[in-house]
């Protein structure tokens, strides 16, 4: 895809971030949108993604996301690039299970627990427990690149 462009977010662009983030319904905490880059095409909103810090020191690529119309042509992987160019490693991320194999194809791993760092220890707990409720299927897997 040649027609879009990529930026640091600014306060203007909560609102876009906050909507597309409930609306593919993944984490809606610690949308700070000064850490976000945002990719715009035709001068839409067209997705997002961010660095985001956590207490235990780790550092997370989290909040990725591409509207459905614009899917399919290229700007995760742009969103992903730009994002991995610029940050100190490791990174960390959580993913459903089905998109291990899309951030494979950028060098990340899948952890085993004892090697998570605290927060996604945690999480990875909570995750556990959920799929004990009916209609979830898809476990959560914690990578690093
Ligand atoms: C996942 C998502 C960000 C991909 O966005 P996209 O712009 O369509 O992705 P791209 O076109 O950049 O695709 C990059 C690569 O990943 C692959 N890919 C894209 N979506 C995938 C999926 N759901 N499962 C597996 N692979 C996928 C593509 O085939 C492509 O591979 P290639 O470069 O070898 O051809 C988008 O579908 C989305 O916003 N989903 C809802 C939110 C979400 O699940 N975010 C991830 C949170 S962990």
């Amino acid at each position: 895809m040649d027609n879009f462009t990529l930026r640091p977010a600014q306060a203007a662009d909560f609102p876009a971030i906050r909507r597309l983030i409930r609306v593919v319904r993944i984490n809606p905490t610690g949308l700070d949108w000064r850490r976000f880059i945002v990719a715009e095409a035709g001068g839409q909103f067209a997705g997002c993604a961010q660095l985001k810090p956590h207490g235990d020191g780790s550092l997370e690529l989290a909040s990725l996301a591409v509207e459905e119309r614009f899917r399919g042509q290229g700007l995760a992987r742009c969103l992903l690039e730009a994002l991995l160019s610029g940050s100190p490693r490791p990174l960390y991320l959580t993913c459903r299970a089905g998109l291990g194999v899309f951030y494979q194809k950028f060098g990340f791993r899948a952890l085993p627990p004892p090697e998570m760092p605290p927060y996604f220890r945690r999480l990875n707990v909570l995750a556990g427990l959920m799929m004990k409720f009916p209609g979830v299927e898809e476990g959560l897997l914690v990578m690093r690149l």
